[in-house]
């Protein structure tokens, strides 16, 4: 059994860190502006042009079961869709508010669809939930709402009151983890008690402002088991780095423990579906970034923005279609896997990054560079019963002590044990070997 042991947390994580791959998906009326999820705060659009994205929303494509075939291809497990995000609309027939997918041409419950989508694929089901609400009229200006800048914004604030949001908030996560059968993540969005950019009456909102506790005790009730992140400000599950990928398994801040992480990460700079965005990852990027995330004890949660018209874009099917390709043949190096045990990762070599086996039998060897002729493993001598390639089974053969490389000024080392590879690298992204411990 692997020797790391993370942080005990309230929800089941076992079946996530086994999983390791999941699909977010950024959806709402934003797709429609198609330049960020952020438009109407970046824009400081007023509601009443924000509205014409109500006015019009319609995806007449949406087909939430090709989005499923196209997760599961991809080798994901699990998904979060926006249920609601910071613009506040609604992509379920919720009873609390009329700005819901329902009172748009889309004319019906999206999320109900894509539960029973995903769910008939086999994918765990998570909802992403804002804790921002742009459009609820008791939700106060702040220095992350659209009229933060507005000369008028303190009048705006006038009545506003935040309780009855909070209890806004527990309705609708009440109708989310009531009305989809059983939900596997609850994913809020998001803390900033430090944002000091405002006057002194408009300052940044976290736990008490969510009124977390009750929040999540409403969940854990509702959904014992679930898996929720950290973002109310309470600790909850999941540690959640974004747009960046640790380069070592995560720690609690306090404890200095392992703790159980997910790093999410979008196909170009923006969640949302964003048009004329064109910083999209290299194929090489994203297998190197799920390997990473492996190789050093985390999940990926890797996000795709539909378009308004409900389908996703050319360039999002492409790339989701790297990781099919992949992990048709890889994924045995990534599910049930975790980072290597210290002693076998004193024998990294160079360019390569290793998962290893939750029962520790089986260590995978990434090659990000492919060396030429060889690949050197100091300290596996005597450690390895077979190797062979990941992707096609084929044996691999090696050396151990050195014996077959010495020339002059090479001495003889105990430790090594030397990989034989053929000269031209696998037609694979990163060619992994699969390495089976005595
Ligand atoms: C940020 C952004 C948001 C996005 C989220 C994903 O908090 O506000 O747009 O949904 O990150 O992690």
């Amino acid at each position: 059994m692997s020797s790391y042991v993370t942080r005990k947390t309230p929800g089941d994580t076992v079946w996530f860190k086994h999983d390791r791959f999941g699909m977010f998906i950024h959806w709402g009326l934003y797709a429609m502006p198609a330049r960020h999820e952020w438009v109407k705060y970046q824009e400081t659009m007023l509601d009443e042009k924000y509205d014409k994205y109500f006015k019009y929303f319609n995806p007449d494509m949406y087909d939430p079961r090709e989005w499923a075939r196209q997760a599961k291809a991809a080798g994901m497990k699990y998904v979060v869709l926006t249920a609601k995000h910071h613009e506040g609309f609604c992509m379920w027939d919720t009873q609390y508010t009329d700005y819901k997918c329902t009172n748009t041409p889309a004319g019906r419950d999206l999320v109900r669809e894509y539960v029973d989508a995903f769910r008939a694929e086999g994918l765990k089901i998570g909802f992403y939930y804002s804790l921002l609400d742009w459009h609820h009229p008791d939700f106060t200006v702040d220095p992350c709402h659209p009229r933060w800048l507005d000369p008028d914004a303190q009048e705006l604030n006038v009545g506003r009151d935040m309780t009855v949001y909070a209890q806004y908030m527990r309705d609708q996560v009440r109708e989310l983890l009531t009305n989809y059968g059983k939900i596997d993540i609850l994913w809020f969005d998001f803390s900033y008690t430090q944002d000091k950019r405002g006057p002194e009456w408009q300052r940044g909102k976290g736990k008490d402002d969510w009124e977390a506790e009750k929040l999540l005790a409403l969940a854990r009730e509702l959904q014992p088991g679930i898996i929720i992140d950290n973002r109310t400000e309470i600790e909850q599950d999941l540690w959640t780095p974004e747009q960046y990928q640790p380069t070592e398994w995560v720690r609690h801040e306090e404890t200095g423990e392992l703790v159980t992480w997910e790093a999410c990460q979008t196909f170009s700079g923006s969640w949302g579906y964003y048009r004329d965005e064109t910083t999209w990852k290299s194929p090489e990027m994203l297998i190197r970034m799920l390997i990473n995330t492996v190789s050093t004890g985390g999940n990926l949660l890797m996000n795709v923005g539909p378009t308004s018209r409900g389908y996703l874009d050319a360039r999002a099917e492409k790339s989701l279609k790297v990781f099919a390709d992949w992990m048709k043949y890889n994924s045995r190096s990534i599910y049930g896997c975790t980072m290597a045990e210290p002693e076998i990762l004193k024998c990294l070599p160079a360019d390569c990054r290793f998962t290893q086996s939750e029962d520790g039998k089986r260590l995978y060897v990434h090659l990000f560079a492919y060396p030429f002729g060889h690949l050197y493993l100091k300290g596996l001598a005597g450690k390895v019963d077979y190797a062979q390639f990941l992707h096609d089974g084929s044996e691999l053969l090696y050396n151990e002590g050195g014996t077959q490389h010495i020339h002059e000024g090479v001495t003889k080392d105990e430790d090594l044990l030397v990989i034989n590879l053929p000269p031209v690298k696998p037609d694979v992204i990163v060619p992994v070997i699969e390495l089976f411990l005595k």
